[in-house]
């Protein structure tokens, strides 16, 4: 094996753009792959910028052709050579024009034959590849992500700096409160029985600082929520968190466009126009069955309850008597492309959204034909589809159920799951927007109570002050959501900083005085010393590197994401512990089959 000697690397594989033919340069990295043409011997050198072309031919070094020849793929070299003009160009790579014709090769690591090919192309099983993590993040994709990442902090970082925010950290081993996730809990040793929590969200801290004055907050902030994986959703996930003194909805909204701009074009080279649009949560609800609508394109929800009721079909008419409505989506131009079969795994799939079923109804040159044609008069039909402007070619869903948000949000699930599948959406686009004006509280059907929708220090708007005890279900925060391509980027609120209408909040809840003293005390306590009014936001970093590469998952832009189970397939976390650990934290485990 060889040793560096005193070769250093003077060019990343892309800057070997920047080099002129004739250049001597050093580059170092992985072998990508080699071919050995007899006396030609080719080799493609992988670093985290990209690839480039080592050659060696009949007039290099014999003992160096030779050497070359004995390249293994994934090995690590360091190469000196003259970089030259290639013979036959490949128009894949950005470095394709050139190679480096090698003087000088040093193996200084031959790699085992890897458990899978790292090329795109090659399709590996997903345990696999998150087991030999550190080899899959070699793929210049993942390589290209997670770079992307580190430079959409780093604008991040440099713009709110401009800003005058201050970055803060804030504790990792904190008290655990009630907020939406369950917590990760943390035995204390120094303290039997005692458990800290990690932090779900920085949110009390952040608030803490603007009553000690900083003002202007702000972290990369690390958060940690033990709740169920998906493809935007990690038990451990990062934000780009904020919080902002003297400040209300759109002193935050404009600050926040002022940085997506900025990251659009850093990023993307885009123009984003601000200010960005922004909807109400019920007119997203109403219009979209969805509080992070995908506005991409159209099969807007049309509500047509109205008619739907007098219509004589039962289903519809029992919906809407029981406070409920009927909605329709149209696909436009779909009906010839929508199969029977399709019909039945769209019924479904909306199921699994709660809804009882899925109505449909086709239309041709021939008329209407719905799945409850037999129990509505053709005219009632024609008429009650009118205002989904039903054209021949058109195929129109419809769901009525007695819960309206069963209707929106299956409906809402249903016009994503049709674009995607029909190929409606703009893969180039992107759809910025605002969601505003949410509701303050939330129902518990469960425990027959209102809850906080956000958290309890959320504050509601100034004309529903009144309403706080008495008609809950018609009160609306100061809160808002970035929603980019339909998912939720980030989410802030305006907080209440008057300790009085914390009062009323907290009994409005149902806590009672001493309930919320025990459980937060010392913010409640805070408040009472002179706290500037302020609000805040945080993106979710994750899910915001996501949306700017169009990638499919957040696992893509984590360099070590966690799977399913919430294990974590390489390390083997979570992993049993040895007994004196647990002794030493005075647990006994007593382990349900
Ligand atoms: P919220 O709970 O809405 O607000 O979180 C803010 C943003 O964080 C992202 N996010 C997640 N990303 C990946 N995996 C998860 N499990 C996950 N959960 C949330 C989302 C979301 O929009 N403290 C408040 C913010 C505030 O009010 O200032 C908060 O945490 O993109």
């Amino acid at each position: 094996m060889d040793t560096m000697g005193n070769l250093r690397r003077t060019h990343y594989a892309l800057e070997t753009l920047d080099a002129k033919i004739g250049d001597t340069v050093v580059v170092a990295g992985f072998i990508a792959r080699s071919r050995n043409l007899g006396t030609l011997v080719f080799a493609d050198l992988r670093d985290r910028t990209g690839i480039v072309q080592l050659a060696f031919d009949d007039s290099s070094d014999a003992a160096l052709v030779e050497k070359a020849k004995t390249l293994k793929s994934e090995s690590t070299v360091m190469a000196q050579g003259v970089i030259r003009e290639r013979s036959s160009k490949n128009k894949e790579i950005p470095t394709g024009d050139i190679e480096i014709f090698v003087t000088d090769l040093r193996i200084l690591n031959i790699a085992e034959t890897p458990p899978f090919e790292i090329r795109e192309e090659v399709s590996v099983r997903d345990d696999l590849a998150l087991q030999y993590r550190y080899l899959q993040l070699r793929l210049p994709s993942l390589t290209e992500a997670i770079v992307m990442r580190h430079k959409i902090v780093k604008c991040a970082r440099d713009y709110f700096d401009e800003q005058k925010f201050v970055e803060i950290e804030t504790p990792m081993l904190i008290k655990s409160t009630p907020e939406g996730a369950r917590d990760y809990l943390v035995p204390s040793r120094v303290q039997p029985g005692h458990f800290y929590a990690l932090p779900q969200s920085p949110q009390i801290y952040k608030q803490l600082l603007m009553i000690a004055g900083f003002d202007r907050y702000m972290q990369i902030a690390r958060c940690f929520r033990d709740e169920d994986l998906r493809a935007d959703r990690q038990p451990e996930f990062t934000q780009i968190d904020f919080e902002v003194s003297f400040a209300d909805v759109d002193d935050i909204i404009e600050l926040q466009e002022g940085f997506l701009k900025r990251l659009f074009k850093e990023i993307l080279n885009k123009d984003i126009t601000t200010p960005l649009r922004r909807i109400k949560y019920d007119e997203a609800m109403s219009r979209y069955g969805s509080d992070k609508p995908d506005t991409r394109f159209g099969l807007e929800l049309v509500d047509i309850s109205d008619k739907a009721a007098s219509s004589g079909f039962g289903v519809f008419a029992g919906a809407v008597e029981n406070g409920g409505r009927v909605c329709a989506i149209n696909a436009k131009g779909l009906n010839d492309k929508i199969s029977r079969k399709e019909i039945d795994r769209l019924t479904d799939f909306v199921k699994t959204y709660r809804a009882g079923g899925l109505a449909y109804a086709r239309v041709t040159d021939d008329g209407i034909n719905a799945s409850f044609s037999k129990f509505v008069a053709p005219e009632l039909l024609a008429d009650m589809l009118k205002d989904a402007d039903a054209q021949s070619g058109d195929i129109i869903f419809i769901v009525a159920d007695r819960k309206k948000d069963t209707v929106y949000t299956s409906l809402g699930a249903l016009r994503c799951e049709i674009a995607a599948k029909y190929g409606l959406i703009d893969p180039e686009r992107f759809d910025l927007l605002w969601v505003t004006d949410f509701p303050l509280f939330e129902y518990n059907e469960e425990e027959n109570r209102y809850e906080a929708k956000h958290h309890p220090f959320t504050a509601p708007r100034d004309e529903d002050y009144d309403k706080l005890e008495t008609d809950q279900g018609n009160c609306y925060a100061k809160a808002y959501d970035i929603v980019i391509n339909g998912t939720e980027a980030g989410g802030g609120s305006v907080r209440i900083s008057n300790p009085q209408l914390q009062k009323r909040m907290f009994r409005a809840l149902g806590f009672s005085d001493e309930r919320a003293q025990q459980q937060f005390g010392f913010l409640i306590n805070a408040y009472r010393y002179g706290a500037p009014p302020h609000a805040g936001l945080a993106y979710g970093l994750d899910r915001l590197v996501m949306l700017l590469l169009k990638k499919p998952s957040i696992r893509d832009v984590i360099a070590f994401p966690k799977v399913q189970n919430a294990g974590e397939p390489m390390s083997g976390a979570p992993d049993v512990v040895d007994i004196k650990q647990l002794e030493d934290l005075s647990i006994k485990l007593d382990l349900k089959k």
